[in-house]
């Protein structure tokens, strides 16, 4: 079924910024809407956005560059291809870019094109989005399936610009769980931490990506309050529930050392890892994500040797969605998880075939939104194509996230049917 044509325009993100959304139609009439993310700690090994660098518009975050790009040089090369033909349409705007990291275009201009061309195509052969995407996906891919979500309830960092360094306190649960039991804990769990702040005349007010950003003092604070808000409640920590980090350590790395307010001095990666080793030991922790710095190669090999028994090392800004990124982290044995975000690499085929590489060297696979999201739930039937074993959306409140958990529990019930 061929493109008939392609349109874009500058909508908002959860941030209140710009953000490009696409809209592919189809010879058929089946349309596809798709819109890019933005992230905060962006990392360096991530595709690139082209701004409009107009400081008269948004602060210079104006994307109309973009839709022009999207409307005057995507659209004139994709109109009258294929729509089912997603790998040569990725690879006709790679070569249009013809940049390694998507800066000529931008993956802002890129990426919504090529989600509205899967949104349009699923749509013209009758598929759900996750089961069209599935088919992309290598012959020995595993069958389609809900991942289990990562709930980001407390938020620090770049995120809340509150105490916490760690960008993320995340609860994790059992998964024997169904999605929807996951989805049952998950918000009892943040009402229940609602509940124990204003009952300590703590702050309820939320970051970026819903959590709750209380003014506390260290990391250390952030666990041991989840620990006490759930031992309010009847769920069992290390039985029903679990925790993760998402430290986003580019944010407190400077001068080859990192800084948390948990110990006075500079803390060197093997420093680092004591910490996170004396962390793993108090508090029931599975997942630390990007707990060293993108280049700290070998504080991410002394990570794995002495931390991955018990938890997953996942790379987030390390790997950054790029296939030369996660060839390396695999071959120096560096992670033994990678997060995926679309918008890290910027095409949809390139996304999936990321998934591919990642399984086939045994890691556990967790698809991500960005904390500048709009209300495009594309990556929720990402997530579910390729079987992730992990979905992080946020905290279980703010549209933006809620429109990726609605769209899962859609999901959920057509799987169970
Ligand atoms: P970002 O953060 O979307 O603000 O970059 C998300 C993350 O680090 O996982
Ligand atoms: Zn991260």
């Amino acid at each position: 079924m061929k493109i008939k044509d392609i349109t874009a325009r500058e909508i908002l993100n959860a941030k209140g910024n710009p953000a490009v959304e696409a809209t592919v139609v189809l010879q058929d009439g089946s349309t596809g809407i798709a819109s890019c993310p933005q992230g905060t700690s962006v990392g360096s090994y991530e595709a690139a956005e082209v701004r409009d660098h107009d400081m008269t518009r948004f602060y210079g975050n104006g994307m109309l560059k973009a839709v022009n790009t999207v409307t005057h040089v995507i659209a004139k090369d994709l109109i009258g291809m294929d729509a089912t033909k997603q790998r040569e349409i990725d690879k006709r705007m790679i070569e249009l870019d013809g940049t390694q990291n998507k800066s000529k275009l931008g993956v802002n201009a890129i990426l919504p094109v090529s989600m509205a061309v899967a949104k349009a195509a699923s749509a013209s052969e009758h598929l759900p989005l996750f089961r069209y995407l599935h088919s992309f996906l290598g012959e020995k891919s595993v069958a389609e399936k809900m991942p289990t979500p990562l709930f980001n309830i407390v938020n620090g960092g770049a995120h809340a610009m509150n105490t916490f360094d760690f960008q993320e306190f995340i609860i994790i649960p059992a998964t024997f769980k169904t999605f929807e039991q996951c989805i049952h804990m998950g918000t009892g769990l943040y009402h229940a931490l609602r509940d124990f702040l204003l009952s300590n005349g703590l702050s309820t007010l939320v970051g970026d990506e819903g959590g709750f950003a209380p003014v506390l003092s260290t990391n250390y604070d952030g666990l041991s309050l989840l620990t006490q808000a759930i031992e309010t409640t009847n769920r069992r920590i290390g039985f029903d529930v679990f925790f993760g980090i998402d430290a986003a350590s580019n944010n407190f790395y400077r001068d080859r050392v990192y800084h948390i307010k948990d110990r006075g001095s500079e803390l060197t990666a093997k420093a680092m890892n004591d910490f996170y080793e004396t962390l793993l030991k108090e508090f029931k922790i599975l997942y630390l994500e990007d707990i060293l710095s993108e280049d700290d190669w070998d504080g991410w090999k002394d990570a794995m040797s002495r931390l991955a028994e018990g938890a997953l090392i996942v790379g987030d800004d390390l790997v950054a969605t790029n296939p030369y990124r996660l060839q390396m982290a695999i071959n120096k044995q560096a992670i033994n998880a990678v997060v995926v975000k679309p918008n890290q690499i910027g095409t949809v085929i390139e996304s999936l075939a990321l998934v591919d590489v990642a399984r086939a060297a045994g890691l556990k696979v967790i698809v991500s939104h960005r904390s500048g999201e709009t209300n495009d739930d594309f990556i929720a039937d990402f997530a579910v194509a390729v079987a992730a074993d992990y979905a992080k959306f946020g905290a279980p409140a703010r549209g933006e996230r809620i429109a990726k958990y609605n769209r899962l529990l859609a999901i959920a019930s057509l799987l169970e049917r």
